[in-house]
């Protein structure tokens, strides 16, 4: 297990769970970003068959094996999907320079209702201004589960996020995030890495719960206005695409997903959930 000072806290697990996604800039040293560029180019990168241990995978000299030995790095994916998770599948995004197309907005893979979750890493080896494209992704979209480009046919989304980034910045994205590749307009070529990863334990409490405890006893009650950076404020915050400015169904979907990942049933946002899990079976005593 990597150091504990290398996992995420309470905080930054709401906001995944919140979000499906969680972005790192600049983390990765320029020596590793150009070793992989050049590896991109010199077609050295070699995969793995679904299913090896990602501790088998890109023995060294490698300079991705580097990437994903870091401690930082390490300290992500522990916290995510556990100690050596299952190496799924990889993909080395290359962009043309003015490439004349853009990839559709999708979801990855098949329609995957799990609670359990692979995560996702994207690796940005360069700086990717606008201009370049980038990976777009939609913000807690994770929740909303899609067959791959059955929503291809929308270009932009409110609350859309270009990865407009310094060179070795990751994002660790829920594998039912909505995302696609943008159009590269400048005269660079555009890498981006990508490596899924499956769990091989439950996904309980696995990150860095130190501050577990004291991070959700604030009172439930989120009243207008207040600021606050506890769990429950972070799983009551809007994205701007949600419905009525509400987003309730993403909401309860998000107390779900922690009460999984806590083993904490009564947990709650609001009342929200509660309200749904009250079902009285005591009869009224007639006098
Ligand atoms: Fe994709």
């Amino acid at each position: 297990m990597v150091d504990k000072k290398y996992m995420l806290n309470s905080l930054q697990m709401a906001e995944f769970v919140a979000r499906g996604m969680l972005r790192f800039d600049e983390l990765v040293p320029n020596e590793i970003n150009q070793a992989v560029m050049d590896a991109i180019d010199a077609g050295t990168i070699t995969s793995h068959p679904a299913g090896t241990p990602l501790s088998e995978c890109y023995p060294e000299p490698s300079p991705i094996g580097q990437v994903l030995r870091m401690p930082e790095v390490q300290g992500i994916i522990q916290s995510l999907v556990g100690p050596d998770p299952l190496f799924d599948h990889h993909a080395i995004h290359v962009r043309k320079p003015y490439e004349g197309k853009a990839q559709g907005m999708h979801g990855d893979s098949i329609i995957d209702t799990r609670m359990h979750f692979d995560v996702q890493l994207m690796y940005f080896p360069h700086d990717v201004p606008l201009e370049m494209g980038g990976t777009l992704v939609v913000p807690g979209s994770h929740f909303r589960r899609i067959n791959e480009m059955d929503i291809a046919r929308y270009q932009n989304f409110s609350g859309q996020v270009p990865m407009v980034c310094k060179a070795g910045s990751l994002l660790a994205l829920h594998h039912g995030i909505w995302h696609c590749g943008r159009q590269n307009k400048t005269d660079k070529m555009r890498y981006m890495y990508k490596i899924r990863l499956n769990p091989r334990v439950r996904q309980y409490r696995l990150w860095n719960t130190d501050d577990l405890e004291e991070m959700t006893k604030q009172p439930q009650t989120i009243f207008a206005g207040e600021k606050r950076s506890d769990v429950q404020a972070i799983l009551a915050k809007q994205e701007p695409w949600f419905e009525n400015g509400e987003g309730r169904l993403e909401i309860v979907n998000r107390i779900k997903m922690w009460r999984f990942l806590t083993g904490d049933d009564n947990f709650d946002v609001h009342y929200w959930l509660t309200r749904l899990e009250n079902m009285p079976e005591n009869r009224m005593e007639m006098a």
